[in-house]
């Protein structure tokens, strides 16, 4: 894909591979990826789709190749805040009674380290009004204002996804990535969550976003990686979803066994 001089790159990946233990779970990614559109990362189950997103967060080391995400390397990027994630996982059984509040807080950790001061090493609920404020903003952003008070605990699996979406969205970040973030919402939460990542695109900010639901693709996605233990595609949505593309991608499943 040529790259217009006003366009920026949010994702630039140059010979990235990535194993579990000798296993090679995502090979020769060569991908550029441009800003302020909605991208859908989309592909099978053991696809390496999380592994990818895990690599732009920094938790995954790659085995080897050259990772730029918003124009910095990864480190700078973590360090700048640059990056938001939410995970695949949100079934993690909180056993201690952690609040929605201070779920949403943590999204402010980063940013109130950066502006310094005492306050940045006390929990989450006495880190300063203005970040009480983003959080309560991004709360009602995903309308989970109303659980604030309630332990993460005792939240539906559908509730929990929109607090980590919240968290997200109170971290401020340049770049949202979200791993099925629809998986297990209803209706009126996919639409809330949809309209808002579309207006985060609006105002120049970029998302990649995981997702198996093909029809909200169609619907909202400017761009869509179809990943299959490699790069098996990059076009739009048009491209991607026609038939003969998604044949191709979802079934060419090549097992790398060896580094
Ligand atoms: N922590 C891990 N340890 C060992 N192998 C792993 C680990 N995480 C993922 N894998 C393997 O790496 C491959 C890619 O997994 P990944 O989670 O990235 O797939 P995915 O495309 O996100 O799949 P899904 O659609 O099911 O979420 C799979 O074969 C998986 O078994
Ligand atoms: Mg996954």
């Amino acid at each position: 894909m040529t790259n217009p001089e006003h366009e920026r790159w949010v994702v630039e990946a140059d010979g990235v591979a990535a194993d579990y233990s000798g296993l090679i779970a995502l090979a020769d990614v060569d991908l550029r990826l441009p800003a302020a559109r909605l991208t859908a990362i989309i592909g099978p189950n053991g696809a390496g789709k999380s592994t990818l997103l895990k690599l732009l967060t920094g938790m995954k080391k790659p085995l080897r190749g050259s990772l730029r995400v918003c124009g910095m390397d990864i480190h700078t990027a973590r360090r700048a805040n640059a990056v938001a994630y939410v995970p695949q996982e949100t079934d993690i059984d909180w056993d201690y009674p952690i609040s929605v509040r201070d779920v949403v807080l943590t999204g402010r950790y980063g940013r109130s380290r950066q502006s310094g001061g005492w306050r940045a090493w006390l929990p989450p609920r006495f880190i300063g009004a203005s970040h009480h404020d983003k959080a309560h903003a991004a709360m009602a952003a995903v309308q989970v204002d109303d659980l604030a008070d309630r332990p993460i605990g005792a939240l539906s699996g559908g509730q929990k996804k929109r607090v980590f979406m919240a968290r997200s969205i109170a971290q401020e970040a340049d770049l949202m990535l979200l791993d099925e973030p629809l998986a297990g919402v209803d209706r009126r939460s996919e639409r809330i969550i949809i309209d808002y990542l579309k207006e985060f695109v609006r105002c120049g900010k970029s998302v990649l976003m995981v997702t198996h639901d093909l029809p909200t693709v169609r619907d909202c996605a400017d761009w869509v990686v179809l990943v299959n233990r490699a790069i098996a595609g990059v076009g739009d949505p048009e491209e991607m979803l026609a038939a003969e593309a998604l044949e191709k991608g979802y079934h060419r499943i090549e097992h790398r066994g060896e580094r």
